[in-house]
C-alpha cells in the first residue's frame, strides 16, 4: 500500500513520540543513578549507565499508547528498567558472572554482599516509582512477575546439570524468568496508558511470547557468539549446567545422547567439552530447531496483536518482534 502524505506525517509524529518518551526514560533513570551518595547508589548507578538495550521501557511506551497519562506510562517504563537491572545484578551473584553490558559486574568487584544490596536499593526505587494512584495496576502486574522471575530462577537452579529436563520445562522456566516481564511491561504500560483490560491481556499474551522467543535466542547466542559482542560471558550456560535448548535437542535426538550425558555428569564442562557439544549442535539440527522455535513464538506474539482494534503502535510492536529474533547481541 502506498503512505499518503496524512499516513506518513501519522508515522512520523508516533515515532517522533517514542523517541521522546524513550528520551525522558533515560534522563529519569540517568538522574536515578546519581540522585544519592553513599556505595549503593554509586555501583547501582554504574550499571544503568552501561546502557542496555532498554527493551523493557520499549515496550511499556509502545503499549501504553499516545494520549495516553504519560507521567504514569514514564514511571512505569522507568520502574520496569529498574527491576530489570536489578535482576541482573542478583543474576550475576547467582552465576558468579563477571561481566555484564561489557563492564565488570558488581559481585566480581565489590563482592555478593554489595551486589545484593546495590540490588536491593534499585528494587525498592522501581517499587517507590509505582506507588502512586495512577499506577496501581502497574503495580500488582509487577509484583507479580517478581515473584515468577525469582521462581523461574530457582527451578532453573533446582534443574541444574539435570540430563532429564524436557523441552517444556525448560519453556516453563525461561516463561517465568524472562517472558513474564516482558508481559508485564506491555500490560502494565497499556493499563497506565488507559487501555482496557482485554487489550491489556492480548498486550500481556503478545509480551509473554516475545519474551520466550527473546530467551531463545539469548540462549542460542550463548551458543554462538562471543564475549566482546555480548557484553557478557558466552558459551557459559552449559558450564554452569543450564541445559538449553539446542542441547536438550542433543539428548533428544539420541545420535549424541551419551557423549552429551557424559559431559553434563562429569559438572566440569570446559572448553573442549563446550567445542564437543558445539560440533555436535553444528552436525544436527539443534540449532536450526532452537532457531525456529524463537520464529514460532515470535510468530505468536505477532497473532496476538491480531484481535486488538486499535492500536496505534502496531507496525513497531511487529517490527519489535522481528529484532528480537534478527539481534546479533
Ligand atoms: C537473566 O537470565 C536473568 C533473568 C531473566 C531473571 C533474573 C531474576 C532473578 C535474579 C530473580 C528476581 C530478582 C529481582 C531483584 C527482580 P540469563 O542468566 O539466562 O541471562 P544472562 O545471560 O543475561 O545472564
Ligand atoms: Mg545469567
Amino acid at each position: 500500500m502506498n503512505m499518503t502524505p496524512e499516513m506518513l506525517h501519522e508515522t512520523i509524529y508516533r515515532e517522533s513520540a517514542v523517541l521522546f518518551a524513550l528520551d525522558e526514560v533515560e534522563r529519569r533513570l540517568h538522574r536515578i543513578a546519581a540522585a544519592r551518595e553513599g556505595l549503593c547508589a554509586r555501583l547501582a548507578g554504574n550499571l544503568i549507565r552501561a546502557g542496555g538495550k532498554r527493551l523493557r521501557p520499549l515496550l511499556v511506551i509502545l503499549c501504553g499508547g499516545p494520549g495516553s497519562d504519560r507521567e504514569a506510562v514514564i514511571d512505569v517504563a522507568v520502574a520496569a528498567e529498574l527491576i530489570h537491572t536489578a535482576s541482573l545484578i542478583h543474576d550475576d551473584i547467582l552465576d558468579g558472572a563477571d561481566i555484564r553490558r561489557g563492564v565488570p559486574t558488581i559481585n566480581a568487584v565489590w563482592g555478593n554482599h554489595a551486589a545484593v544490596l546495590a540490588g536491593d536499593f534499585l528494587f525498592a526505587t522501581a517499587f517507590g516509582l509505582l506507588a502512586g494512584e495512577q499506577t496501581r495496576g502497574a503495580m500488582a502486574l509487577m509484583t507479580e512477575a517478581v515473584r515468577a522471575m525469582c521462581e523461574g530462577e530457582m527451578e532453573e537452579t533446582e534443574s541444574l546439570f539435570q540430563a532429564s529436563l524436557t523441552e517444556e520445562e525448560y519453556l516453563a522456566h525461561i516463561e517465568k524468568k524472562t517472558a513474564s516481564l516482558l508481559a508485564a511491561c506491555c500490560s502494565a504500560g497499556a493499563l497506565a496508558g488507559g487501555a482496557s483490560p482485554e487489550t491489556a491481556a492480548a498486550l500481556a499474551a503478545f509480551g509473554r511470547n516475545l519474551g520466550l522467543a527473546y530467551q531463545i535466542v539469548d540462549d542460542l547466542l550463548d551458543f554462538s557468539s562471543d564475549e566482546g559482542t555480548l557484553g557478557k560471558p558466552a558459551n557459559s550456560d552449559l558450564g554452569r549446567g543450564i541445559l538449553t535448548l539446542p542441547v536438550i535437542y542433543l539428548l533428544q535426538e539420541g545420535s549424541h545422547r551419551a557423549a552429551v550425558e557424559e559431559i553434563i555428569a562429569g559438572r566440569a564442562c570446559g572448553p573442549e567439552d563446550f567445542a564437543r557439544i558445539k560440533k555436535a549442535a553444528e552436525e544436527t539440527a539443534a540449532l536450526t530447531y532452537t532457531y525456529q522455535k524463537a520464529l514460532h513464538f515470535a510468530g505468536q506474539a505477532r497473532d496476538c496483536l491480531a484481535s486488538i482494534p486499535y492500536l496505534p503502535s502496531r507496525e513497531m510492536l511487529l517490527a519489535l518482534a522481528d529484532r528480537v529474533v534478527s539481534r546479533k547481541n
